[in-house]
């Protein structure tokens, strides 16, 4: 199995190119199921995720073609309802054809994800929104069953803020009959761009981008072209991996917009930060200042920036401390952190980071992606020779990290 291996202690200088977001692709590639026809898909990023997502939409008799960055899909073929448990196991995102195919074919059978490292990851508020607009849901066998004779348009109120729960049941709703109003809806960038591809074929979507989401069913779309939005969480690790080695980078072709909270808490930090359209220029400081952070939805700080926050904060000056308000289990990363030396103590979701003067080298390795990619940062900055295993997580999300961040002057290689 491959691993990477950094020999901390360089300061990042150059730039750097943000591939296509990732939790855009998932579910933009998915929203090809919801009309006939060819669909082509700009700035797809190069990651495991998107090859688990072509091999589940072949898998249900879609036809891909992929040429660099450019993915074509067409579900024209579409002649199955079924996502079975080895495609959805990689991916809990797989969930995210439940909604299209109940929409499409009025039936859909899909694998339950289960609950995974950073949490149990319930699907509870997929399904009420969708037994809301009207499909009979059964879980048997570890699957769930929906079918449905016609979707019905109806006001679906999230207990809680979900962003796939979100975009499911806008790709349900798009061809339901008459109006749906999705209330307490996420407002992540990754959910406005759904809606624009998916009014792009035809759909009568407003509001994404705010609590209420209001969807007018329409009888039929058609397929879309659309250029994938940048990868904010890339965006944001590369910014932290400057301000952690007090480099001086400019990250290219990102959209400076998605990422206010981090750049704000950077800024707090001590880091110099400008921006000029799509690139963000930092400086990181030479004396780090501590801030707290608490993962929220958006707008407020993500989730899947808390990890490698966290390292910039273990050599900061001071104590901070972080609340993770989004996940129960997303503290993976913190006893592989302590193990370089970090002073983190957690207690319930708060932990609390104590900066001490140095982190030193060792073998690390973490069961979730983000978590991953902080250990990777640790090792930018660590004293000595770092060495990160179960590399496939960082694969899932992260497009040729290892050689983006050689780029930036890093000593970092894959070794097979
Ligand atoms: N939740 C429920 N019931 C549901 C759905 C969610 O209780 O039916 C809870 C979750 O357990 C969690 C909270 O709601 O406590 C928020 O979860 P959400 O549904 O928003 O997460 P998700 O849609 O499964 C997406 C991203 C994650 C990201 C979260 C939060 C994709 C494919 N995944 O997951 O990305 O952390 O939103 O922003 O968009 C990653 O890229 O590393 C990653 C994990």
């Amino acid at each position: 199995m491959d691993k990477i291996i950094i020999e901390g202690g360089r300061r990042l200088a150059g730039e750097v190119q943000i591939s296509g977001a990732k939790n855009a692709a998932l579910p933009i590639l998915i929203s090809s199921l919801l009309a006939d026809g060819p669909n082509t898909y700009y700035n797809v990023p190069d990651l495991q995720d998107i090859e688990s997502t072509k091999l589940l939409l072949s898998n249900l008799g879609g036809q891909i073609e992929a040429e660099a960055d450019r993915v074509h899909i067409d579900t024209s073929g579409l002649n199955t309802y079924e996502a079975p448990y080895d495609v959805v196991r990689k991916m809990r995102a797989s969930i995210l054809v439940l909604g299209p195919l109940v929409a499409r074919l009025k039936k859909a059978r899909v694998s339950l994800p289960g609950g995974c490292a950073i949490g149990a990851r319930p699907i509870n508020l997929h399904l009420k929104g969708l037994a809301a607009l009207g499909a009979r849901i059964d879980l048997a066998h570890g699957y769930v069953e929906a079918s449905v004779d016609e979707l019905r348009g109806t006001e679906i109120y999230f207990d809680v803020v979900t962003v796939t729960g979100t975009e499911n049941l806008m790709m349900a709703a798009v061809l339901a009959k008459g109006t749906t109003i999705l209330r307490n809806a996420a407002r992540e960038p990754e959910i406005v761009a759904l809606s624009e591809v998916l009014n792009s074929m035809g759909a009568d979507i407003r509001g994404a981008g705010t609590a209420v989401i209001t969807i007018n069913g329409v009888s039929e779309l058609k397929p879309a072209s659309y250029r994938i939005i940048p990868d904010r969480i890339e965006a944001g690790t590369f910014l932290v991996a400057a301000a952690l080695t007090g480099g001086n980078i400019a990250v290219q072709g990102a959209e400076p917009d998605h990422l206010g909270a981090v750049i704000d808490k950077l800024r707090l930090t001590g880091a110099e930060i400008s921006v000029d359209e799509k690139v963000i220029n930092i400086q990181g400081a030479n004396d780090i200042s501590s801030v707290n952070i608490q993962t929220q939805p958006y707008p407020g700080f993500p989730t899947d920036m808390q990890a490698q926050f966290m390292v910039l904060m273990s050599i900061a000056s001071g104590t901070s401390v972080i609340s993770e308000t989004i996940f129960e289990n997303r503290y993976i990363h913190v006893s592989e952190l302590r193990r370089m030396g970090a002073d983190i103590i957690i207690s319930g979701n708060t932990a609390t980071v104590k900066g001490v003067a140095k982190l030193s080298a060792a073998p690390v390795m973490a069961t979730d992606l983000r978590a991953s990619a902080s250990l990777i940062l640790a090792g930018l900055v660590a004293e000595g020779r770092t060495e990160v295993h179960r590399v496939y997580h960082l694969d899932r999300g992260y497009q040729a990290i290892e050689k983006k961040f050689a780029g930036l002057g890093a000593s970092i290689q894959r070794v097979k």
